[in-house]
């Protein structure tokens, strides 16, 4: 039996124009999702996954990859899938999975999920994998499965830490930050990132005049923001929060209950907020003093918003057990 666990992810600076070539910074979070795998004497992959309500679900090896599963099921057996067709292995599993965080806050559950498993079984084959195989396996089967994304969320999974990213991997560098007091406001509302960065690439395709400009302002911000990072300047990111927050109102993903909370939180003081990750709903982000924290999170609660305690930073995928 092996046990390995990845964190989950928020976006810091850059969503959206990640997914069309520019960078972006994304933080890993101690909320983590767990895999626990065995090998069994016949054909059947066996899952059990108690937060999304799944018990003793059963495929047969050969349909890991062709069946219309659950979506709770997805990722998993299309890890499994696609580990299996790449090192030419046939094994029956038991798998049980285990989340730290709800799958409907935005931290990055499916990737978090998918490199767990990818890592667990190069442990229960014996195959010597890198955190790049690992990385690329991982974000194929994302793909396989949503069609679209940057996979700054796989990269988080696999590697920790805080990252400079630039889509499928191209860049993946570790920012060296010293402290970052983030402070997370749910919204309640569950984003569906893939329709969102759909609805993107339509209006990019619409007006590239306008967005490619929105994008080349935002790898600005975003190298703006990593060496304000390193030198942990907190009120420059506090701005550059703000202004990244601008950006993502002028293509037009923000929603009312983000704007609720992020104007909660500056008219709280604090040093900067803005929406992470697709929009639509899921979590902002803002950074308050360390004597303004608790004002700062009073006043997202006070208009509905659920503070979600995180540290950043943490330890990317690992074997527990
Ligand atoms: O909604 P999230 O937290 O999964 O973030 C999506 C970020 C995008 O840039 C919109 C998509 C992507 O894959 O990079």
């Amino acid at each position: 039996m092996i046990k390995v666990s990845a964190p989950g992810k928020l976006m810091l600076f850059g969503e959206h124009a990640v997914v069309h070539g520019k960078p972006c910074i994304v933080t890993s979070v101690n909320h983590r999702m767990s895999v626990e795998v065995e090998k069994r004497d016949d054909n059947k992959i066996v899952l059990t996954a108690p937060d999304v309500g799944v018990e003793n679900h059963e495929v047969m090896i050969n349909d890991l990859k062709n069946e219309q599963h659950r979506k709770e099921c997805k990722f998993v057996f299309m890890a499994v899938g696609n580990f299996f067709e790449k090192y030419n292995i046939k094994s029956g599993l038991n798998i049980k999975t285990k989340s730290d965080f709800s799958s409907k806050v935005g931290f990055g559950s499916s990737s978090a999920v998918t490199v767990s498993m990818i890592k667990a079984l190069s442990e229960l084959f014996g195959i010597n994998m890198t955190d790049r195989n690992i990385f690329d396996l991982s974000y194929k089967t994302v793909l396989d499965i949503q069609g679209v994304g940057s996979g700054f969320d796989v990269a988080a999974a696999t590697y920790g830490g805080i990252l400079f990213f630039k889509k499928a991997g191209e860049v993946i560098r570790k920012i060296n930050v010293k402290d970052l007091p983030l402070i997370v406001g749910y919204t309640g509302v569950k984003a569906d990132t893939p329709t969102l960065v759909r609805e993107i690439n339509e209006k990019k395709m619409k007006y590239p005049e306008l967005i490619g400009p929105v994008f080349d302002l935002s790898e600005k911000k975003v190298i703006l923001a990593n060496r304000a990072l390193e030198e942990g300047n907190l009120e420059t990111l506090g701005e550059l929060m703000n202004f990244s927050h601008g950006l993502l109102n002028a293509v037009g993903v923000s929603s009312g209950e983000l704007e609720k909370l992020i104007f909660a939180s500056r008219n709280a003081e604090s040093l900067g907020a803005k929406l992470s990750g697709a929009g639509g709903g899921d979590c902002m982000i803002t950074l308050a003093k360390s004597d303004n924290q608790e004002d700062v999170k009073r006043a997202i609660e006070e208009v509905g918003g659920i503070i979600i305690p995180v540290k950043t930073n943490v330890e990317g995928v690992r074997i527990e057990s």
